[in-house]
């Protein structure tokens, strides 16, 4: 028992060996105002939404009390689903909603992967895509970051059938788009299925925020597309949703893990999400101000014609040291994202723009980024 900290346990040397392989992460300092916000429209505190949230608070109290299969099932579940289907796919498609939107991915990577023939995932794909694809059991073809061709070439050399094409449509650590039309393509042909993660890009692109189809000008397909995101970003709530076909729903319904043994959402976040959907509806220029704010913010940092809300700074790791210290010094927080969040030598800073965004903000950016701005130019 005598110097208890010195000795050797499992923990201990997980630790140690953690620590040596640069695996330790630490969670920001709370008071920061962090500059990645994933509430690019500010919805989460918009006064309605508090007040929708707030009434079936009171109203349904705090928990689900169960998953949808036992007790949690209450009646906002289904109104949140034909709004979100609503939504993202005008009518074409029906929506599952989750706990969360890791879940969502989690769920549809692993229930069809396991059907499916060769799968392709995109080598920038989000972690929850990735982990549902583990679940898979079997090999994944990781193509190069957008490139299409690479997998149209390995479809044709292989012959492969029924391939399961996985992809986010808005990135969220580069900010840029994926091939949506071409993947579409490619599986429509081989009757494949084509899974496009619109976490980041729900709210944020297409006309009031329809979606990464909406800007591609592609209509929903339930016959080859399942498109997933969450309630969690732009529409400053949580959970997570499929919109998908009416069989594919009965399928995922019966053997998504996530969705049978979870608890559901509780009636305040269902209240919540369907009260920012009701404003994104209704509204025309709210989405249309961040595409703005994002096309002005992309073009002072980057140089780059895009309305993509998600700016990715990359540059030497001292660089970007220095640069999110000196904001933090400002009062904000931009950590410096490395592997394996991102690739390894790809380190950046993922600055998300955001409506709310004050006039302190903005100067302290325009301080701290001033080279970049100068070079930009
Ligand atoms: C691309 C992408 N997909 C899915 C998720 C998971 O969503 P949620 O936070 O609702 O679990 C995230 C969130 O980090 C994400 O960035």
């Amino acid at each position: 028992m005598n110097n208890r900290h010195s000795r050797k346990t499992f923990i201990s040397d997980l630790m140690t060996s953690l620590v040596d392989e640069g695996k330790i992460k630490k969670i920001p300092p709370a008071w920061l105002t962090s500059l990645s916000s994933n509430d690019y429209l500010g919805l989460a505190r918009h006064p309605r939404v508090i007040d929708d949230s707030v009434n079936a608070l009171r109203i349904y109290g705090t928990g689900a009390t169960g998953s949808r299969y036992l007790s949690g099932n209450h009646p906002l579940n289904e109104e949140l689903e034909a709004r979100i289907a609503r939504f993202k796919s005008l009518e074409k498609g029906v929506g599952r909603i989750f706990t969360s939107g890791y879940h969502a991915n989690l769920s549809v990577t692993s229930v069809f992967g396991t059907h499916a023939g060769t799968i392709y995932s995109d080598s920038e794909n989000h972690a929850s895509l990735i982990d549902g694809l583990r679940l898979v059991k079997k090999a994944v073809q990781v193509f190069p970051h957008g490139d299409w061709k690479w997998v149209l070439d390995h479809v044709k050399r292989t012959g492969a059938s029924r391939p399961m094409v996985v992809t986010e449509s808005l990135f969220s650590m580069s900010g840029d788009f994926a091939p949506i039309p071409e993947l579409y393509r490619i599986v429509r042909e081989k009757e494949g299925l084509l899974v496009i993660d619109d976490a980041h890009a729900t709210g944020t692109v297409g006309s009031k925020g329809r979606g990464g189809l909406d800007f591609f000008s592609l209509d929903f397909d339930p016959d080859f597309m399942i498109v997933t995101g969450t309630f969690s970003k732009a529409l400053g709530s949580l959970g997570g949703f499929a919109i998908l076909g009416e069989k594919a729903r009965t399928i995922l319904t019966s053997l998504a893990r996530p969705l049978i043994y979870s608890t559901a959402l509780p009636p305040a976040v269902l209240a919540a999400s369907c009260s920012s959907l009701d404003i994104l509806e209704n509204s025309s220029h709210l989405t249309k101000s961040l595409q703005d704010l994002s096309k002005r913010w992309q073009k002072e940092l980057t140089g780059a014609n895009s309305s993509s809300p998600i700016i990715s700074l990359r540059g030497p790791l001292s660089t970007l040291r220095q640069e999110s210290s000196q904001l933090a010094e400002f009062g904000f927080s931009l950590p410096v994202l490395v592997h394996p969040t991102v690739p390894e030598g790809q380190e950046r800073l993922r600055l998300s723009v955001n409506l709310t965004w004050t006039s302190g903000i903005e100067k302290a950016l325009k301080t701290t980024f001033s080279e970049r701005m100068g070079v930009s130019r």
